[in-house]
């Protein structure tokens, strides 16, 4: 399999599964918010290193490796301002692997979208078929390259997901009120809800999108209970066992906002025969006794975020 931004979370994630399981990998990753550690030098895993903007080597890469799966995830979104860079990646780069998947022959494409290409719901949870009204760059780029990657003829399963968690995860709510309140640090909550789902839902649902008999199409791969911030930071108080002298403020989202991101997983579960297995305060204690192991690196975000919101949505 080939997949693009292995060193990413998801990315490298899959790595860790997949390649004990007998996979041959070959990752294409520029490390623009991935790691060269994510990607250990072991047998049957190849790294080329740049950008899936850049034609000639993405043309490279598959007609070397000839993958039968491509797993696209790598994206850009780490400078909400930067539209030209999420242009080039998202779209730009999406196009190329596409193209360069249908030349050398690939059997299908896997594609990761974010819920930020459906803009503001008119309804939640946001079923698959609900219409796509992406206002933010991230959002509109991924939607481009989801129209893109359909344009290829290629089978693809693109998957609309929920706020994954698990190893590496390094964005949202989670990583910053654990590394915060470890700190001594106040912390605000948006007043938003969003959908939490565990790495090992994501992994039993990949594990079936993988098989060459698997659906083609959109899905959203979410539980569909949807979570506020809030609760997030009560899970990481009660975890962390202390208690803070003062209530948290909880401030109204900022205008790039959403108030309520939970997806309907309903068509998933049919069409998959797949449920999330793994509830919301199991799902925050497994990401935080990792980071008690393995520590917070960087926390991005990909909303052009007040003050308040680095603190925590
Ligand atoms: N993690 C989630 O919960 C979640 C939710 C919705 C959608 N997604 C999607 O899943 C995918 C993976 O997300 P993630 O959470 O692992 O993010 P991530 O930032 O950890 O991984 C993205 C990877 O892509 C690489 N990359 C960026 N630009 C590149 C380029 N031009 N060429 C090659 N590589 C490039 C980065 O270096 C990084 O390794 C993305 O497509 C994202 O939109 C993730």
């Amino acid at each position: 399999m080939l997949i693009t931004g292995g060193a990413g979370c998801l990315g490298s994630n899959l790595i860790d599964r997949y390649l004990p399981r007998g996979h041959e990998i070959l990752v294409i990753d520029n490390f623009a918010t991935g790691k060269r550690g994510n990607l250990p030098p072991v047998a049957g895993l190849t790294v080329v290193e740049g950008s899936i903007a850049d034609k000639a080597l993405v043309d490279r890469a598959f007609a070397d490796f000839r993958p039968e799966l491509v797993i696209h995830s790598a994206a850009a979104y780490k400078d909400p301002a930067d539209w030209a860079e999420d242009a080039a990646t998202n779209v730009l780069g999406t196009i190329h692997v596409a193209q360069a998947a249908r030349e050398a022959g690939a059997g299908r494409l896997i594609h990761f979208q974010t819920a930020l290409a459906y803009g503001r719901p008119d309804q939640v949870p946001i079923p698959a078929d609900h219409p796509a009204r992406p206002f933010t760059s991230y959002g509109i780029s991924k939607a481009a390259g989801e129209h893109y990657l359909a344009m290829s003829g290629l089978p693809l399963i693109s998957l609309r997901l929920a706020n994954v968690t698990g190893p590496r995860l390094a964005i949202g709510p989670i990583p910053t009120f654990y590394k915060r309140l470890k700190a001594g640090q106040d912390c605000f909550c948006s007043s938003t809800v969003r959908d939490f789902l565990d790495m090992e839902d994501f992994f039993a649902l990949m594990d079936l999108a993988i098989a060459p008999e698997a659906p083609a199409g959109i899905f959203n791969v979410s539980t569909g209970e949807g979570r506020s911030i809030k609760d997030v930071y009560d899970a990481v108080v009660a975890y962390l066992g202390i208690a803070p002298e003062t209530e948290v403020p909880v401030v109204p989202p900022g205008a790039d906002d959403i108030p309520a991101v939970v997806l309907d997983p309903s068509a998933t579960e049919a069409a998959f025969g797949w449920r999330a297995q793994v509830g919301f305060e199991d799902t925050i204690s497994r990401m935080l006794a990792w980071y008690d192991a393995h520590g917070v690196t960087d926390v991005y975000s990909h909303l052009a975020a007040p003050p308040a919101k680095e603190q925590g949505a």
